[in-house]
């Protein structure tokens, strides 16, 4: 099978002379792996009282990181930046939705999560006890996170997306007693509601809720429950803006996190505080390379996701760097917002995800090209393999055809980034994420759980040394946590359900989930290479593939494609088209059975296209739950545009 990209990029010596990454931190990282760590625990993270054991492993697959070490997660990433001096550094650029900014400096940081922990304080909430988050893209959303790490009080951020019965069941899961949310949230320039969410969801049964705190952000109608409902602006703003911070173990909860698992119950992915805090500030320093005397930051991230906590919250504030935060969409007012943002404020690291990219190139190279976005010197994705096509565009039309992208590998569980380019060393190769970073170990396996390097052969991804930001465990579910992830192969190996493969040059290209890999007459394909083969035409703006049950061949790859702006359907011909262009690309095995040209694609509220409808559609059978869709009508149009081809 041919790889897709045929160029590789290697790095520019100016930026190499400046980059945190250095070569030695691999060579450091084999020669003594928990020495590694610990030099960067010491290096990056003030301790309140020093660790000196570094891994516990006896227990595995539970692990133990800086155990006997305490800290405060809140003072490393408010207080001892100001303690340093740098109280009038921005930590935080706000864009509200509505053109509305604010500009919020370390100083304001200690001040404004100081009051926040204050409140919560006198709402009962103290060490150990449980905070549910339901909240937009808000200053206010990041002040409480803090607050709750400056309590030891673990937080559970619900995505603003999801239902009132995902709201439920989260809440319920965790046990909190408190929520935080807003009245409502804008969206695409108009308000809608959000607190009407968490009224429903605690109609739902029984709940733990004793308060709901609520930020006035939109100013719309709200139902109001004497008993339970409180003003922001009643309780916090009447708060004294000091609070002291108490260290914490260094494995005292910090957060649990649900990520949906293959079953129905959603997992709640627990992070703990040392080791997590270590690797969100290590990596957001070599891989993101932020210096934060000088870089504008910006990760366009969802604070509900796993990339929100990490590289918005824990790692870019523990390393006292300067970012923005934008509550909008892309598209609003204009396509060109998030180039006039990167103007505006002179951003120099863009962090975002494939999906977004790909719009961006359906709009046309004509929008971003209208700003001056020269600040830019780094560019990373995150959440789902890049077609070489994509990055190619992003690299060209975005960072100025020079700057580094980080193609970054990781999951909810992991917590930071494990496998990923580092830029100013690594000769990048678009597609693939490369090589695990320093103090990181992964494998690919094959079906009888043995490692393998031979090239362009596909197995299963697994992690062979715990990591400092590992999840802990599934909140409340320690044999769920076994069954997940340490036992497909064996306690040795973390599974992490992703299908992968090496190129002859070592570099790891990951091949989406493993139930995204199709077997067709025997041959393993991946999704993921087949949609790049199809956006690297030029008609082609975004692609979708599944394997469809199929008679003859096990499975057959269906495809439904988005075209790119100025490009017709023209019907047979498209479709021929387009099936010969895959078969030029990857090999007439990969040739699509059916191609179905869709105006969009079924995606989360995060941005992951659910397979899973699509292979509905291909199989025609009842399209099943679509509720977790950001918009549920995309289906209907799909299925009628098949209705009538
Ligand atoms: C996928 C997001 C290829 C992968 C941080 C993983 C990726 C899942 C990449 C985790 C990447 C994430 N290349 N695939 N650079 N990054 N993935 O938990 O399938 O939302 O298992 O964490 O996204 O998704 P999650």
């Amino acid at each position: 099978m041919r790889i897709l990209s045929e160029t590789s990029y290697a790095p520019d010596p100016d930026f190499a002379a400046a980059a945190n990454g250095k070569a030695e931190l691999f060579e450091q990282a084999d020669a003594d792996f928990e020495g590694f760590w610990a030099d960067q625990a010491r290096e990056r993270i003030t301790w309140a009282k020093p660790f000196t054991q570094t891994l516990d492993w006896s227990n595995a697959p539970f692990a133990k990181w800086f155990a006997d070490g305490q800290l405060n997660v809140a003072h490393n990433c408010v207080d001892r930046h100001v303690e340093a001096g740098n109280g009038e550094r921005v930590a935080i650029h706000f864009e509200g939705d509505q053109g509305d900014t604010r500009t919020i400096t370390y100083a304001d940081l200690q001040r404004e999560v100081s009051k926040t922990a204050n409140a919560l304080q006198e709402l009962g909430i103290n060490k150990g006890d449980r905070v549910a988050i339901y909240m937009p893209m808000i200053p206010e959303t990041i002040f409480t996170m803090l607050a709750c790490a400056r309590l030891g009080a673990p937080h559970s951020v619900i995505f603003g997306g999801f239902s009132a019965d995902a709201l439920h069941t989260r809440i319920v899961d965790a046990d909190a007693s408190v929520v935080v949310t807003t009245d409502g949230q804008w969206r695409r320039g108009k308000p809608a509601p959000l607190k009407a969410a968490v009224d429903e969801s605690l109609t739902k049964g029984d709940h733990p809720v004793k308060h709901v705190l609520v930020v006035q952000r939109t100013k719309g109608e709200v139902a109001w429950n004497d008993d339970l409902d409180l003003w922001w602006h009643d309780v916090v703003d009447r708060q004294s803006d000091e609070h002291t911070a108490e260290p914490m173990d260094a494995e005292h909860p910090l957060f649990i996190l649900y990520t949906s698992g293959t079953t129905g119950k959603p997992k709640g992915i627990l992070h703990t505080s040392g080791g997590y805090l270590t690797q969100a500030a290590y990596t957001n320093s070599i891989v993101h390379d932020v210096h934060p005397e000088t870089d504008v930051y910006w990760c366009t991230a969802d604070v509900g996701w796993v990339t929100g906590h990490s590289y918005i919250v824990y790692g870019p504030l523990a390393n006292g760097a300067t970012q923005v935060l934008y509550e909008g969409t892309p598209d609003t007012p204009h396509q060109g917002r998030w180039w006039e943002i990167v103007q505006k404020y002179g951003v120099t690291i863009l962090y975002t995800a494939p999906t977004a990219i790909r719009t961006f190139m359906k709009w046309g190279n004509d929008i971003p090209a209208k700003f001056d976005l020269s600040s830019i010197r780094l560019l990373g994705s995150v959440g789902e393999p890049i077609n070489p096509e994509a990055w190619r565009w992003y690299r060209e039309n975005i960072g100025g055809g020079k700057a580094p992208i980080v193609d970054t590998w990781w999951q909810t569980e992991t917590g930071g980034i494990m496998i990923s380019p580092l830029p100013g060393l690594t000769t990048l190769e678009p597609g693939s994420a490369q090589r695990p970073i320093p103090g990181i170990a992964a494998e690919i396996l094959d079906d009888m759980g043995e490692p393998f390097t031979e090239p362009e052969k596909v197995g299963y991804l697994v992690l062979t040394k715990p990591w400092p930001a590992m999840l802990r465990t599934i909140w409340g579910d320690d044999q769920r946590y076994r069954d997940t992830y340490w036992s497909r192969f064996g306690e040795k190996y973390y599974f992490a359900g992703d299908g992968a493969k090496y190129d002859a040059d070592g570099n790891i290209w990951l091949l989406g989930r493993v139930d995204d890999v199709m077997n067709v007459s025997g041959h393993r394909l991946s999704t993921a290479e087949i949609e790049s083969a199809l956006v690297s035409h030029e008609s082609v703006a975004e692609a979708a593939v599944v394997g469809a049950t199929d008679e003859t061949t096990g499975q057959a790859v269906c495809a439904f494609v988005i075209l790119r702006e100025g490009f017709e359907d023209d019907g047979d011909d498209t479709v021929q088209e387009l099936r010969n262009h895959v078969a030029k690309e990857i090999g007439p095995i990969a040739k699509p059975r059916q191609i179905l040209v869709v105006p969009e694609l079924p995606k989360t509220r995060s941005g992951k296209i659910m397979r899973r409808l699509l292979k509905d559609v291909a199989e025609n059978r009842e399209v099943g739950d679509v509720t977790t869709l950001a918009d549920s009508s995309v289906m209907n149009l799909i299925k009628d545009g098949m209705a009538k081809g």
